[in-house]
């Protein structure tokens, strides 16, 4: 991931996510039925992808279909980046042709959001994840890349200094949650907020209140066909390590080519107990709970 660059208004991240994130600015022209999923990288992207596709195709493609898109392409390909999709390619990609609710995501700060999309009253659904699971997942997935340039890997405490004082991907991570968390208060009806840890609970309740936020409930005959639960058994964790397109498929990200398999590793909530000094938990939740205190957002 490094180096990382600042923005202007104060986030940073590598070279390529930042231009593609300026393009996008510039050439985004958003519709109000649009849906944005935001996330910072490692905190739940693929699986609220898949969440947000299956939900809204599940008529076409039925969750329990054995021909299901995810079993050959992957949710990531379902649901591009925007930074991605709008700088890959030197003339703007026919995004018109989509058809509607156009699907996106982006890793991006509220604040740097495109600005037609906020003009356009679009929807953004944003997962949250424990800053120290979020941290660990980056961690893991930073030495994969820094083991293909052949670069020694970096210890858990190396990356959880840079992460605290703020540098990591799209952070600082506090920053990027409290935008998200912000535009939730203000304008619930336009920006949903997911927390990794209750969808792990009972990713069920959550898929309902994704579904009505997007204004697709499920009917009474959806409920009593279990379409819920067998969008939630097509997203789990479980389900997606063992498709094809995890196991063979690749995707292409701003920062590279991706093996699918690089972004399951182990789903778990509280991982960080295994790779982060108590000293390092500590200090990461003293300063979450400095930073969100009084915004109604507990860590
Ligand atoms: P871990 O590294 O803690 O296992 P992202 O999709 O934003 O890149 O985040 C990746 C993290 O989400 C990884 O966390 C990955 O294992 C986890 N993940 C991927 N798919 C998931 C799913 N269907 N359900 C729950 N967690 C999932």
């Amino acid at each position: 991931f490094l180096p990382l660059y600042r923005h202007n208004k104060g986030w940073c991240c590598s070279l390529m996510p930042m231009v593609g994130a300026v393009v996008a600015d510039a050439r985004f022209a958003a519709r109000p039925s649009d849906i944005i999923i935001a996330t910072l990288p490692k905190s739940g992207t693929t699986w609220i992808k898949a969440l947000l596709y299956a939900t809204v195709n599940r008529r076409e493609h039925p969750a329990d279909a054995a021909d299901h898109p995810f079993n050959s392409i992957g949710p990531h390909d379902c649901v591009k980046f925007l930074e991605y999709q709008l700088y890959t390619n030197n003339s703007v990609p026919d995004l018109d042709r989509l058809p509607d609710p156009r699907l996106f995501a982006t890793h991006v700060p509220f604040t740097s959001l495109p600005s037609a999309a906020a003009a356009s009253g679009c929807k953004v659904v944003y997962v949250c994840r424990d800053p120290k699971d979020n941290l660990v997942s980056l961690w893991h997935f930073a030495n994969k890349f820094r083991a293909r340039e052949g670069q020694e890997p970096m210890s858990a405490e190396t990356i959880a200094e840079v992460f605290c004082r703020g540098v990591s991907p799209f952070g600082p991570y506090w920053d990027h949650v409290l935008g998200y968390w912000d535009a939730h208060v203000a304008r619930p009806e336009q920006v949903l907020f997911f927390r990794y840890e209750e969808m792990k609970l009972d990713a069920a309740v959550h898929v309902r209140r994704l579904a009505e936020f997007v204004g697709l409930q499920f009917s009474a005959e959806e409920e009593e066909g279990g379409v819920v639960e067998a969008i939630v058994r097509l997203c789990s964790f479980d389900h997606m390590i063992g498709l094809e397109a995890t196991k063979g498929g690749k995707t292409e990200l701003v920062v590279g080519t991706v093996a699918n398999s690089s972004f399951f590793r182990r789903g778990q909530v509280g991982d960080w107990e295994n790779h982060l000094s108590p000293e390092t938990a500590r200090r990461i939740d003293a300063i979450t709970e400095a930073r969100f205190k009084g915004s109604g957002l507990c860590s």
